[in-house]
């Protein structure tokens, strides 16, 4: 009998290996494993990574090519430098490559359940994209919702004012931050959510914020051997279920406020989006509302406001450039200081365009996109991408190519006014904002903030570094985080042109 079994359990293991063969040599007739990096054994490549992975990758890429395969502890990562890679991956092969890895700090309060940007690209997903592109990025609702950001820029402006008045330096990333949450905030609730002084009133929502930037930014052990999962060792997840736990429970507070008016009043994001939420059999629910909102805010504040900063900083290190976009808003706008500037404007200031251009190409916010999931696994220009691999999209290192762009190390807006090249994702050497299907959909409304932040910025006044510094003393070091930030915040004293 146990020689019968013993029988039996080769046979089986035989027809599995042999199947297994069988796929494998298949497999490599046609495709082959990227090329990248030997692995330690357990911890893989991780130690390449650094404190810098972008910038490690993007050295790395160097040696082993476009498409590079490592493995980060558990998890199988490719590794995309490539506009031509990147195509395939956003554009060709976009539905079998849209899902997404699973920070484990996302599943605090169950937030990759509801949330548009973790989920997969299901049913579900498709039509929280079309209810954001029709009820919250619509050309027509941005452009009625444009006075509300305008008077937000008119606030940073006072603000401006005031420190030039008393001669302070000003914090060009933590008051432009203010600018952008207050914007959103009033886009989709008609209210403020920052103070530009905080010695006057608690800077709540702006802890929270920069709490989850920390939280979602830092590297967590779970995240390389996800059977840790259960422990937490780090300690991550239980601080980001009290962050995300604030924010739905103030986002559910304003629900419910608004669901006992009788009549609509605000005609805000909110109203929008609650009528979504009561139509008959609609699939938005108050969940999938709330964990809207958390993305939103999350997604939309810190990379727009990093951008800024540090344009301004590009701006700073390069007076001539300055000088130029000055001239360009004065002969647009005129020099009348009650002029105001208004979002249509852009369209007429192309110097300003190449300049947000620019800054995308040398500091892209999220300078490896998203993370990218393979649901099977597929061929790629020759190479394998297996199944559940994660996939990364290196646009900080396409940014600084030089078989892409001449010196691409020096900040030249110029390059952008002998091309057309755009940053709304047709052009693959340019995605700041990611392409194909999980394209960044808050695009429009970033676009228009930086724009109308910037100009706003330059337009009345100059700017003196602090304490005798000069343009060769600002730190144009990076951090890496959720999103790439200067290493020393941009400190500059506005002077009344
Ligand atoms: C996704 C960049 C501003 C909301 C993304 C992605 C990138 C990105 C790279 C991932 C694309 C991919 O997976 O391939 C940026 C940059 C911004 C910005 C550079 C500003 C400079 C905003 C704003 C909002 C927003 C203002 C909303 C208020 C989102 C959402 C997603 C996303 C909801 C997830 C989309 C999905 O997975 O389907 N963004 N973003 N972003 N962004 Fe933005």
């Amino acid at each position: 009998y146990l020689l019968l079994l013993l029988l039996a359990f080769l046979a089986c293991a035989s027809i599995h290996v042999l199947i297994i063969f069988i796929l494998g040599t298949k497999k490599s007739k046609s495709s082959k494993d990227p090329p990248g990096p030997n692995p330690f054994p357990i911890i893989g490549n991780i130690l390449e990574l650094g404190n810098q992975p972008h910038q490690s990758l993007a050295k790395l890429s160097q040696n082993y090519g476009p498409i590079m395969s490592l493995n980060l502890g558990s998890i199988k990562t490719i590794v995309i430098s490539s506009p031509k890679l990147a195509k395939e991956i956003l554009h060709k092969h976009d539905l079998i490559l849209s899902n997404r890895t699973i920070p484990d700090t996302i599943r605090a309060l169950d937030h990759h359940i509801f949330s548009m940007v973790w989920m997969p690209p299901t049913n579900q997903w498709r039509i929280l994209r079309r209810a954001c592109a029709n009820k919250v990025f619509s050309p027509q609702l941005l452009d009625s919702t444009q006075i509300l950001r305008q008077k937000k820029v008119q606030e940073l402006f006072d603000f401006v004012k005031e420190k030039s008045e008393k001669g302070e330096a000003l914090d060009i990333g933590e008051a432009t931050f203010i600018t952008v949450l207050n914007s959103i905030s009033n886009t989709f609730f008609s209210m403020d959510l920052g103070y530009y002084n905080s010695s006057n009133k608690p800077q709540e929502f702006k802890d929270i914020f920069f709490g989850i930037m920390k939280e979602a930014g830092r590297p967590n052990v779970v995240d390389f051997f996800p059977m840790l999962r259960m422990l937490d060792p780090q300690g991550a997840r239980a601080r980001m279920n009290k962050y995300f736990g604030k924010l739905i429970d103030f986002f559910d507070g304003l629900v419910e406020e608004r669901l006992r008016r009788e009549r609509k009043l605000s005609n805000d994001v909110l109203d929008s989006l609650l009528e979504v939420m009561m139509e008959d059999n609609s699939q938005v629910t108050r969940p999938h509302l709330l964990h809207l909102f958390l993305d939103l805010f999350v997604a939309g504040t810190d990379t727009t406001s990093s951008t800024i900063e540090w344009a301004m900083s590009e701006l700073l290190c390069n007076p001539e450039k300055l000088e130029k976009v000055r001239k360009e808003l004065q002969q647009v706008i005129g020099k009348d200081e009650q002029q105001q500037f208004e979002e249509s404007h852009i369209t007429k200031l192309p110097y300003l365009r190449a300049v947000v251009k620019e800054t995308f190409r040398l500091h892209p916010p999220i300078p490896l996109l998203v993370p990218h999931k393979s649901e099977d696994s597929v061929e790629i220009c020759g190479f394998m991408v297996p199944k559940d691999a994660q996939i990364l999209v290196n646009v900080w290192a396409m940014g600084r190519d030089s078989s892409i762009w001449r010196n691409p190390n020096e900040f030249s807006p110029e390059r952008f006014l002998e091309n057309d090249v755009d940053f709304k994702g047709q052009d693959f050497e340019l995605i700041p904002f990611g392409a194909g299907r999980r394209i960044c959909p808050g695009l429009p409304l970033a676009s228009r903030t930086i724009h109308i932040v910037l100009a706003s910025l330059l337009y009345n006044y100059d700017w003196k570094l602090p304490n005798g510094k000069k343009k060769e003393d600002i730190d144009m070091t990076e951090t890496y985080g959720i999103t790439l930030h200067k290493a020393q915040p941009l400190q500059v004293i506005p002077i009344h042109a």
